[in-house]
């Protein structure tokens, strides 16, 4: 029997005994670089931690990763390597890829990017006007916008540079929301594209160039601006100069390109220490990823469990709750790391996959989320993993808000995992004076099946160290989820077929605001009746 079959009859067995509590696993706490896990409440026991295991080795999880370790094209339909372990100094022995020492030109990259970032915060780089930037804005979308936003967001504690501002739709009221109380002359635009030519990054360029070109005029604009891409010749025709140009390689993915100088945002709020620090909570992961057995490597048991809920468990919803007000856009960071993943349904060869693959990431703040789809999580009629964040010691001296906040957290642990029996809901009902057939009603809606494997995870406190190996646990996680789902993970033709279909639909809207608005309703027609493809 392969492990494949043994896992999904023990998933069949576990499904038939639903709203009974199973045996948790052995081994299933133990601590990380920055933090700890706590896996007690996986709708595992010993038999399914055993096979999961076996099935790692079938699968050949540790020789996947090392594949991606030594430079190999692991990107097989982009015929590229998977590098973003060597922006951050996760990577031990020297590789080369493409004729050149991918770590060494990353080094090089970060170097001159951090002292750029230290050169904005201490004013040794100045506005045209001479005085020193006050505000940077970022304008990318996508991978070069949602983990420096994250980031930034998340250590807000540590900033103390130049306030550092996001603009990412294509919807004009973002440019507008964000710069309206900003002075052009003292603004730094950052350009952050991989490849210089991504619609709604371009166009937001462009009107900033515009913008900060009428304050300032023609002459001083490139000093407001730099670029953070893959594409050299793209940033010179924009009119960015080369020594305003902080470079990576087609190896980074977008969503993996946080680490690279797309980071640069973020290195403007933290500095370069701040950024440094942030590499190495990431590089601490690598190296448990790539050093630790199995069955004690944190991202190896997180995918083999995320695979375990979605494949054999069924699950296709994965909620991603902090518990740190700080972290609110990590589920939004993890939902493009993740979805555009293993989002997939063909394997890395191009054939159809045949089992379910990634889950809908979601998420939000606890205890907020506890008021909004907690119900639908605790006693909907279907299930999700769930994943609770939370950070040991608090930046403030609110003791009292921090135990509510982290009673929270375990609270729900408990009550997604063991839920409320029956016989415990009646009881509660009774003693609030219920009887006859309003006994039975509160009886019956205040049993809480449980059953909803919660991994609980625990950061030292909220660090540019202990986000960095958090972040980079999730990326690794990611990683071995794809490669037990048979896909590669580095691609994401899904998005190509929309950017496509506007590029072909927007010269169709131009003239006049009247003519604009006769257009439109035309062309909604026309996407009625799907002429457009
Ligand atoms: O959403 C598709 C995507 O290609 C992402 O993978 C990427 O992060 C984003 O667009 C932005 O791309 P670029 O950095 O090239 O502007």
């Amino acid at each position: 029997m392969t492990t494949e079959a043994k896992l999904t009859a023990l998933g069949s067995a576990l499904a038939l005994k639903e709203g009974v509590p199973l045996a948790t696993g052995e081994g299933l706490q133990f601590e990380f670089p920055g933090g700890c896990l706590d896996l007690t409440r996986h709708l595992i026991d010993a038999d399914v931690l055993t096979t999961l295991l076996e099935h790692a080795e079938a699968k050949q999880l540790c020789e996947s990763r090392d594949a991606m370790f030594a430079g190999e094209r692991i990107n097989t339909s982009e015929d590229r390597a998977v590098l973003h372990v060597a922006l951050r100094g996760g990577i031990k022995k020297p590789i080369h890829v493409d004729g050149e020492d991918p770590v060494g030109y990353a080094t090089e990259q970060l170097d001159r990017m951090l002292v750029f970032a230290d050169a904005i915060r201490n004013g040794k780089v100045q506005a045209p006007s001479g005085v020193p930037f006050t505000d940077v804005v970022n304008i990318g979308i996508g991978g070069s916008d949602l983990g420096p936003r994250m980031a930034a967001e998340a250590l807000r504690a540590n900033a103390s540079g130049p306030r550092v501002h996001f603009v990412a739709n294509v919807d004009g009221h973002d440019f507008e929301l964000v710069t309206r109380e900003l002075d052009p002359k003292t603004t730094l635009c950052l350009v952050a594209s991989k490849t210089f030519t991504t619609l709604e990054t371009m166009m937001n360029a462009r009107t900033a160039r515009s913008w900060i070109a009428q304050a300032v005029g023609e002459d001083c604009v490139g000093a407001h601006f730099a670029a953070l891409s893959t594409n050299a010749e793209a940033v010179r025709e924009f009119g960015i100069d080369p020594d305003r140009m902080f470079g990576f390689r087609d190896w980074v993915g977008g969503r993996f390109s946080m680490w690279s100088p797309i980071g640069l945002s973020l290195a403007c709020a933290i500095g370069s220490k701040g950024f440094r620090e942030l590499l190495a909570g990431a590089a601490a992961m690598d190296h448990h990823f790539a050093e630790a057995p199995t069955a004690r490597n944190a991202p190896m048991l997180l995918g083999l469990l995320g695979y375990w809920c979605r494949v054999h468990l069924g699950f296709a919803g994965h909620a991603v709750i902090p518990y740190d007000r700080r972290l609110g856009r990590l589920p939004a960071y993890l939902q493009q790391a993740d979805m555009e993943s293993n989002g997939k349904r063909v394997s890395a060869l191009g054939e159809p996959l045949t089992g379910p693959t990634g889950a809908l990431v979601f998420g939000e703040p606890g205890t907020d989320a506890q008021h909004a789809f907690f119900q639908w999580l605790h006693q909907g009629t279907d299930r999700a993993l769930v994943d609770l964040i939370g950070v040991i010691h608090p930046d403030h001296d609110h003791h009292e808000h921090h135990r509510a906040l982290l009673a929270n957290l375990v609270a729900q642990a408990e009550a997604l995992r063991f839920g409320r029996t029956q016989e415990a809901a009646r009881a509660a009902a009774e003693q609030a004076g219920l009887q006859g057939d309003a006994l039975e009603v509160a009886t019956a809606s205040m049993t809480f099946p449980g059953d909803r494997p919660v991994t609980v995870l625990l950061l030292e406190r909220l660090d540019p160290y202990c986000l960095g190996s958090l972040v980079a646990l999730h990326e690794h996680r990611i990683f071995v989820e794809g490669v037990l789902y048979g896909l590669n993970s580095f691609d994401q033709p899904g998005v190509e077929l929309g950017k496509t279909l506007a590029k072909r639909i927007l010269p169709q809207l131009s003239g006049s605001d009247s003519e604009m608005d006769m257009q439109l309703r035309w062309l909604l027609q026309q996407c009625q009746k799907g002429t457009n493809h």
